[in-house]
Order: structure tokens, then sequence, then C-alpha cells
């Protein structure tokens, strides 16, 4: 932190100061005494008022609206905690219809025989996919009498950091395998080089958080019947549907991606995301309770009961599992295939416009999930790139990150939007309206601007 930007002590305004209080607080201590609720209230709010404005966020995939039916839902509920299965019985019943409608949504054969659970996001419901597979891995090799001391993770180089995570936290090797122009997302090519008997097993995603493209998971679920055919070796796959998970049911019934799958064992998505949720809120499921080793489940009494529990969690919010019960009832199947179609719109509409400008070319044109990313044309010289616009386009209030693509391509730098419900065809209008401009702009320069600080890539 940089300290001089910050000050020790806090200035309350004289207006919002109540006669007898302090005037002042302490930053980065408790304050001694108790203030007025009014007063913290406003210094709060006044605090967190130059936070970014979610409309024009065009980084993040989570959802910051919700109908008002909706918010009454959430004040009504944001004391629920759902670990307190005993005390709120209903909430557990309803996180229960939740994710069999995602199993019957993802085709497992017995959705009601299937096996899920509610998490904070998709982090933690990749983390638990990720334990399962290790756990059954184990004990599959500990019943043959195999070592079990180097699990390994086969997976694209460009996996979102929770997959990263888990291997570090996990004690698992991850094996990346890299994307490139000719392979864009993991697609089976070269899989039997990375793949061995410590294979716990394979992530495939739909919707890669650098590009939003989809990887072909029934490609890769073949590629793996072939390897299981010439080794024996029988490696599940866990797709990380963070996104792609509330948009391919309902924008690409066609594409086979889900528990239709033999080898699929585990799907999570963020119901925070393209769930229309708000956050965090976060689901995974199993093809069945096969799939998910009662080994990893704890039974629990403090809260009266006996509570069966999987989840890195104890405590933590219950409101957003209502939400989503809220938001399936709300929309139904034809609903959510209206709302994620306005959006695949809007994203196509952008991309196609984008393109048009003239400096840039597609990574991809947002057919997947509504997420594109594009890069600087090749052999032209400019004399600015992808982080001036996005630092210009931050200017007008625009958040649309620049970044590095992931291993053996570090040196391409790509810019990404995401469309989210909300963004509508007159927003986009006015983004490239700005865009055009921000372009003739940097166009002008005679020289290439001073080097800014370069982030990294935000996932
Ligand atoms: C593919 C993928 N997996 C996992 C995550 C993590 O999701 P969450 O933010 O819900 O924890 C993301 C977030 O963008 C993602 O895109």
């Amino acid at each position: 932190m940089n300290e001089k930007l910050f000050r020790e002590i806090m200035e309350i305004n004289p207006i919002y100061a109540r006669p007898g209080e302090n005037t002042e607080a302490p930053r980065f201590k408790m304050p001694t005494d108790a203030m007025l609720p009014e007063t913290a209230y406003q210094i709060v709010h006044d605090e967190s008022m130059m936070d970014g404005n979610a409309r024009l966020n065009l980084a993040t995939f989570v959802s910051t609206w919700m109908d008002e039916r909706a918010d009454k839902l959430y004040r009504e509920a944001f004391d629920k905690n759902a670990i307190d299965k005993d005390e709120y019985p209903e909430t557990a019943r309803i996180e229960t219809y939740c994710w069999t409608m995602l199993a019957d949504l993802w085709h497992a054969p017995k959705p009601k025989e299937t096996i899920g659970c509610s998490t904070t996001g998709s982090s933690e419901a990749c983390m638990l996919g990720g334990l399962a597979l290790k756990r059954r891995w184990q004990e599959k090799r500990k019943a043959e009498g195999k070592p079990i001391d180097k699990p390994n993770l086969v997976m694209s180089s460009a996996v979102q950091v929770c997959w990263k995570k888990f291997c570090n936290y996990f004690d698992v090797e991850p094996r990346y395998v890299p994307i490139s122009l000719e392979h864009k997302v993991l697609d089976g090519y070269e899989l039997e080089k990375y793949v061995d008997e410590n294979t716990i097993g394979v992530v495939a995603i739909m919707g890669v958080t650098y590009t939003g493209m989809y990887e072909p998971v029934d490609k890769i679920a073949k590629v793996l019947d072939g390897i299981q055919e010439k080794t024996g070796l029988d490696i599940q796959i866990h797709v990380d549907a963070a996104s792609g998970g509330m948009i391919a049911p309902f924008l690409q019934p066609d594409n086979v991606w889900d528990f239709r799958l033999e080898r699929v064992a585990s799907i999570n998505t963020s119901g925070h995301k393209y769930g229309l949720v708000y956050p965090g809120l976060g689901w995974v499921v199993w093809r069945d309770c096969q799939s998910l080793p009662d080994s990893l489940i704890f039974k629990v009494s403090y809260l009266g009961g006996t509570m069966p529990t999987f989840a890195l969690n104890f405590s933590r919010p219950g409101a957003q599992i209502l939400l989503q019960y809220w938001a399936f009832l709300r929309y139904g199947f034809e609903g959510y295939k209206k709302v994620q179609g306005a959006t695949s719109d809007v994203a196509r509409y952008l991309a196609n416009e984008i393109k048009k400008i003239g400096p840039f070319e597609l990574w991809n044109d947002a057919s997947d999930i509504p997420v594109f990313a594009w890069m600087m044309k090749k052999d032209q010289k400019h004399n600015w790139g992808l982080y001036d616009l996005s630092d210009r386009l931050r200017m007008k209030g625009w958040l649309i990150p620049a970044y590095p693509m992931p291993t053996n391509l570090t040196d391409l730098t790509v810019q990404r939007i995401v469309v989210r419900n909300g963004l509508g065809m007159d927003l986009a209008d006015q983004l490239i309206n700005d865009m055009k401009t921000e372009v003739a702009y940097l166009e002008k320069l005679d020289q290439p601007l001073p080097e800014n600080h370069r982030s990294g890539f935000h996932h």
C-alpha cells in the first residue's frame, strides 16, 4: 500500500458528526468510542461511492442487477446461514431443488440420483470437483496396492486461477497443455503426452476465462476413449462450466459437453454469472453418488440433527440460494433462453463492429458464451497498443481490460469484453462510438505514449 495516499486520521464531515461526537477517527485502528449508526453509515456510504459503475464494467462476469422482487427476497433472507440446515430446512430443501434442476439441465441420466451442492462461487465448486477426482483416484490406487504420492491434473494453460490454487493447495501436479494459435483451446491434441496412471482427471472448460471459447468436451472425451483402449487408463473429466453451464443448454443445445458424455464425472457453474444471481453463489453436481466418495463427506451435529456437509466453508449466506430458486422459477427455460440470446446478440454485434474499426483482429467472435477477445493486427505499426486503448476507455468509465495470453503466447496481448444482461444495444452503440473516438485520437500520436503500469490478467 502506498501510505502517502492514505491519511492515518479520517476527518468526519462536520455536517454528519452529531454534537458531542468525535470529528476524527483513526483509519487503520478500530476507533476507541462508538459513533452513531447514521454517522458510520454516511462514512461507509461516501467512501464506497467512488467504486466504478457496474454497468460499464465489461471485465466482470458477475451479476450486478436483479429484479426488485429478488431484492425484496434478499432483504428478507440476508440473515440466513446456509450451513444451518436444521434452523433453515426450507432453504436446504430449496438448495436440493436447484442442483437437481441443474443436473436435469445438464442431462444427468437420473437427476434425482445425482448429488450436488451450492458453494460461494465456481472457485470453491472447482476445488470440490477436483477433490472428488483426487480421492477417487487415491481409493482406486490404494485398492490396487499402487502408490498415491504423485497425483496430477491435466488442463489447458488458459485455466482460471482457481485450478492453479487447487493444485497448489491440495498437492496435485498441474500439467498444462499450452494453447497456441493453431490450438486456441484444449482440444485433445497430444493429450496422450500429458496423461498417465497418476492423472486424477482432465479439466475441460466451457467458456475459457481469457477469451470465452468453449473447449470441445466431446472431442476430449473421444481422445480419452482412445487412450483407454490403448493403455487401460480410465480418466474422468470435470467440466468447469463457470459461465457456459448457464449458456450452452439454452443457446447451443446440440453441443454435447455435459453428462451425456459418460466420461463427465462432475460439472460446476457460477450462479452469480450467467445464472443471473448476485455474488457469491456457485454450484457443483456429480453424475451420480458414486462419483463423490463418501469419505469426503463430514457429518456434523453442532447445529442440531446430523448434517452431511462437503464444503470448504462452514457458515456462509443462504440468501443467494433462494435468489437462484427465484431466478429459475421466474425465467424458466424459455426465459433464460431469451435473456442469454439477447446478451449473445449484443456480444456478436460488438465483436463485428470492433472488427470493422480497422486495427483489430478478433480472437473469437462471441459465438460461444457472450464474451470475446481481440488483438492488434499483425504487421502494422502503431504508436499505441491495447493497454493504451484500455486506459483511454477507462477515462470514459468503461472497464475493458487488456492482458497477455498465458504461457507460450505471453507475447500476445488481447483485450476482452464480457457482455452481461443489462448491456443493451444502445449502450453497445455508445461503446463503439467511444472506441472509434479513442482509436482516432491514438492514431494521431506521432510517438509512443510513455509506458504505463501494465497489469497482468485479472480473472
Ligand atoms: C472458467 C472459470 N472457472 C472458474 C472461475 C471462478 O469463478 P468464481 O468467480 O465464481 O469463483 C471463473 C471466473 O471467472 C471462470 O471463468
